[in-house]
């Protein structure tokens, strides 16, 4: 019976089969050891003369780093080992002998590893990772799905530009021009009308000239969106959200924090307790102490978030942006029209804005100034302009960065290492 590493406790004294790569390989004449990966974690496998005789430690010496193979042997506790079980190998088969690796297990600068990344996710620290990736992504699906809200797909292509025109990848459309999306968001308005609660989880894309470590060219957002829905609503719905997408990966990725070297104490006493919630204008007062003011109605730029996200040890919203620097659909506040129903959410040691949320616009006079203000086509957006003529009702929702949440989560330095295949300015390969 194949079994796998992550299984193998259940296996103790009992012979199984392992099927996997050679991590890594050491011999001392009469007994050797192989490291065996399989995707769920690493097993060390002994061989001895006595078991697998001068043939098996034959098989073994021609086993090259990556090589795949199938390893039979019992399941032995050990307290030192990494997985606390080896295998005492009985039969060793080969699969595939790999060509020389061209990852070492030593330090390889960035470009290269990115230039190798098909390979470079093979290792533990990329594995973890990537599980701790889709544990987010499970953890945010169930929670919503608990709240009532229903999965409804978006486009990729499209004919509008909801975060503005700066950053678009434009494509050719049988002769018109189409849009990689920015953001799901304007359908998700379209399908809360239909359904109430409503989220799309899918791939955007942002033609970012800046090279920052929070910024890629196509990265992935959760956005949630609800029908009568008020900024109220909204940031507490965030605030739910973001604390059990955190305990979930706590409780089902201990192993692979262990591994990234994050503390999971120090995530849980992050979210355990209410968020911190200040408005742009304290906002402005906190960085103008700190040396970083701004004149009123600039937005933050990198090292703004990354103050912002540094002071409170804790998750904050900043909440009430001048419209101006925001995007077109926000619902002015009704008390100051100058600011909007917006927040975005900061995550603490510096990781900044993981969430970007408002209440829309309801009114239909009102969409259509901005929309002319921000020199949109109210042609494109006719079926978005629609949703304030037939039954309009307040609705808010927002779009929470994948990449940026693993990244805060896993104490990443950079989000390239949150996606499997990140694309970035000068990186399509592989
Ligand atoms: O603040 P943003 O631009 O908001 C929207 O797109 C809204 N339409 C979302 C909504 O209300 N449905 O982006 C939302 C989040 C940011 O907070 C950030 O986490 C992430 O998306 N994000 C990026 N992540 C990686 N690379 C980029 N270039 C990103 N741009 C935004
Ligand atoms: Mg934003």
């Amino acid at each position: 019976m194949t079994v796998t590493v992550a299984q193998v406790g259940r296996y103790e004294g009992q012979e199984v089969e392992l099927a996997g790569w050679v991590y890594n390989r050491r011999s001392s004449g009469r007994i050797a050891f192989l490291l065996l990966r399989d995707g769920t974690g690493v097993i060390q496998c002994v061989l001895s003369r006595d078991r697998v005789g001068d043939q098996g430690l034959e098989v073994f010496e021609g086993l090259t780093q990556e090589s795949s193979c199938r390893v039979r042997g019992v399941v032995r506790a050990d307290r030192r080992a990494p997985g606390g079980y080896e295998l005492d190998v009985t039969a060793l088969e080969p699969v595939h002998v790999a060509e020389d690796y061209p990852i070492k297990l030593k330090e390889h600068g960035v470009d290269f590893l990115m230039d190798h990344r098909h390979l470079w996710i093979r290792t533990p620290r990329q594995n973890a990772i990537l599980r701790v990736r889709a544990a987010v992504m499970a953890a945010a699906a169930e929670a919503l799905a608990r709240e009532g809200f229903v999965r409804v797909d978006a486009p990729i292509l499209t004919p509008s530009a909801p975060e503005g025109t700066t950053n678009l990848f434009e494509t050719d459309y049988f002769g018109d021009k189409a849009y990689l999306s920015q953001s799901g968001q304007l359908y998700m308005e379209a399908a809360c009308m239909a359904l109430g609660k409503v989220y799309c989880l899918g791939p955007t894309f942002r033609a970012e000239q800046s090279k920052t470590r929070r910024h890629l060219l196509e990265f992935w957002m959760l956005e949630p969106e609800a029908a009568f829905f008020t900024h109220e609503d909204n940031v507490a719905l965030q605030e739910r959200l973001v604390r059990q997408v955190v305990l979930a990966v706590l409780e089902r990725c201990p192993r692979e924090l262990e591994t990234l070297g994050r503390d999971p104490e120090h995530l849980r006493r992050q979210v355990e307790g209410p968020f911190a919630r200040i408005t742009y204008d304290e906002a402005l007062r906190i960085l103008d102490e700190r040396g970083l003011g701004l004149p009123w109605g600039e937005d933050f730029g990198a090292p703004h978030e990354t103050a912002l996200s540094q002071h409170f040890g804790r998750p904050v919203f900043v909440e009430r942006f001048p419209t101006r620097v925001k995007a077109f659909y926000m619902e002015p506040d009704p008390q100051r029209p100058e600011v909007a129903l917006c927040a975005d959410l900061l995550a603490p040691d510096g990781y900044g804005e993981i969430i970007g949320g408002s209440q829309r616009i309801s009114d239909l006079d009102l969409l259509l100034r901005r929309i002319d203000e921000h020199g949109l086509s109210r042609e494109a957006l006719a079926w978005y302009i629609d949703l304030r003529r037939y039954g309009s009702v307040p609705h808010a929702g927002f779009g929470l960065g994948i990449e940026r949440t693993v990244a805060w989560i896993c104490g990443l330095e950079h989000v390239r290492e949150a996606i499997p295949f990140p694309r970035l300015l000068n990186r399509l390969y592989p």
